[in-house]
């Protein structure tokens, strides 16, 4: 039987359009799910919207719509969104549907009948911009206003149902010492461990309903309180696959996320899971922002990467190119990354159309030149060394690959796969198999080092089809290699698999070279329709 593999996003609150954050911490968990498949994982990947929020509500108000058909309208565009970026989810999960709901008051009934939600009264500083309480000190160190969006903290007291949160700090602290994995990167474990010594409080998970008409879970019993939404979505990672056929998949391998919503995943996520007696997720991923030229992406700027300007970009320069812009300079580490047009462009036409796509084009073109579009038979043998050892290097490639991809190192996993595709490129300049070919006696070594091109390549490709899976899925075909059924990782990494005697396909450039002094992609009309 195959290993589980499950991955999930954040769910996303529907009040807003897909952008580009949302796009990327998809794209994350799609291309670390796409290369689990690949290794044979039985993976299950997740994400989907978070739709009880407050704001949802007044926001449906105020379009003389209920929530519900304000949060169909959005939550569909997520979905457009994430269909359209080529994501391959293999579920999608709204917060508002009732296999969520009859799971969420479950599993508050558990943990009150366990004690660990209990009754009483709560005073705080209510943020409401990010529908959270904070603590007397954050907010006294916020000045009273939001961390986040700078809006006045408002005074609330409530009478709540708590969790006892505070009862499971030294639990959580030592499982977060024993499991270095468990919060990344690094930095964002640090901040995690230095709050957590502050000590835990107990926090509210429930709100007062409006007399009727709640828009929220309704605790269990108790119709004038509904779940805090928080605490509401964190549940849907369990709540999905808490079904006969899925329970397999819990825990979760990775929940990507980014750190502005770190604590409740790498604190109270685990609390709740410790008090209903669920293991815990193997890591908690914490990647940092995308701003944009410089600025940091805000309703009040404006300046939000949207979709119709990520349609743009991809009329340019393809979604796989797009895919591989995020993915290679993205912010996965502790820095936030810059969304620049001068940076995209010289990483596509670097890695992309003078990279890869060109060592495409001149091994096909070499391989229609000189051996009428089939695969040469390597006379020298396949793993000949005419200058590298290719089976010592893919080996060794692809196994780094492998590491990286379990590790979350969406950098490292990549620049492994275009070391192998540069090679082919030294390969090319080294051995010069257009210079050879002009003495037909040379035909059998050209046909070897061109074998090895096309091989390396093949095997570069499956390496990047986790970024570009549609790009990919296309440079394998033009390289003539067609597999029965579905190889292993195993096999498909192991030297020699591409057939002499199959045919290759020339064709338009996989990635055209774009024009360096063209002016950046931005949305017109045709591309202002998406979500
Ligand atoms: N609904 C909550 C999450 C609940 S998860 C149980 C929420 N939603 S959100 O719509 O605000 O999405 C926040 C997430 O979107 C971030 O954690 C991150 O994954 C992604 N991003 C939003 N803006 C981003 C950037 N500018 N850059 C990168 N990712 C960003 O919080």
């Amino acid at each position: 039987m195959p290993e589980p593999f499950y991955i999930t996003t954040p769910i996303y609150y529907v009040n807003d359009k897909p952008h580009i954050g949302h796009c990327y911490s998809t794209l994350v968990a799609d291309s670390v799910a796409r290369f689990m498949r690949l290794a044979g994982r039985d993976v299950f990947f997740l994400t989907g919207t978070d739709e009880h929020s407050e704001r949802v509500a007044s926001a449906a108000v105020e379009r003389s719509l209920t929530p519900i058909q304000w949060a169909d309208d959005n939550a569909a565009a997520f979905k457009e969104a994430f269909a359209w970026m080529g994501f391959s989810n293999d579920d999608f999960i709204r917060t508002t549907e009732s296999r969520h709901i009859d799971r969420v008051k479950q599993y508050i009934r558990t943990l009150m009948d366990k004690g660990d939600v209990v009754l009483g009264e709560y005073a705080g500083w209510w943020d409401h911009s990010q529908e959270e309480y904070l603590t007397e000190t954050v907010a006294r160190d916020a000045e009273y206003k939001s961390p986040v969006t700078g809006k006045p903290l408002v005074k609330r007291t409530e009478k709540n149902y708590f969790f006892k949160l505070s009862a499971y700090q030294d639990k959580l602290l030592a499982h977060i010492e024993a499991h270095p994995e468990f919060i990344r990167p690094e930095a964002r474990r640090n901040e995690v461990l230095g709050r957590l010594r502050d000590g835990l409080q107990d926090v509210p998970i429930s709100r007062a309903a409006p007399a009727e008409g709640a828009w929220g879970i309704t605790m269990p019993d108790d119709l004038s309180h509904v779940v805090y939404v928080w605490i509401d979505a964190l549940f849907n990672y369990m709540s999905t696959v808490d079904t006969d056929d899925r329970r397999t998949y819990w825990p979760a391998q990775v929940h990507v996320l980014a750190k502005d919503i770190l604590w409740f995943h790498a604190v109270i996520w685990p609390c709740l899971l410790m008090a209903l007696g669920k293991p815990l997720p193997e890591c908690v991923y914490a990647h940092s922002f995308w701003i944009r030229e410089g600025r940091k992406m805000s309703k009040s700027l404006g300046n939000f990467v949207d979709m119709p300007t990520v349609h743009a970009y991809a009329d340019r320069f393809s979604i796989d190119g797009v895919r591989w812009y995020l993915l290679t300079q993205g912010p996965l580490g502790a820095t936030d990354a810059d969304f620049t047009y001068s940076k995209f462009l010289e990483v596509y036409n670097a890695d992309l159309a003078n990279g890869f796509g060109n060592a495409v084009s001149r091994v096909t073109n070499m391989i229609a030149k000189y051996f009428d579009g089939v695969v040469p038979e390597p006379e020298g043998g396949a793993g000949a060394n005419l200058g590298i050892d290719w089976p010592a290097l893919v080996k060794e490639k692809s196994g780094e690959a492998r590491a990286a991809w379990a590790r979350v190192d969406i950098g490292g996993a990549l620049h492994a796969a275009m070391t192998v595709s540069r090679a082919v490129d030294q390969f090319v300049n080294d051995t010069a198999p257009f210079k050879l070919a002009k003495d037909p006696a040379n035909l059998p070594k050209v046909g070897t080092i061109l074998y090895q091109c096309a091989e390396a390549l093949r095997i570069a490709a499956y390496l990047l089809s986790p970024a570009m899976p549609t790009s990919m899925c296309d440079a394998i075909g033009r390289l003539g290699y067609a597999p029965e059924g579905t190889p292993s990782y195993d096999t498909l990494m192991t030297w020699g698999q591409l057939a002499p005697g199959s045919t290759v396909r020339k064709g338009d450039a996989l990635f055209p070279r774009a024009d360096a002094d063209a002016d950046p992609p931005v949305a017109t009309p045709e591309t202002a329709g998406s979500p």
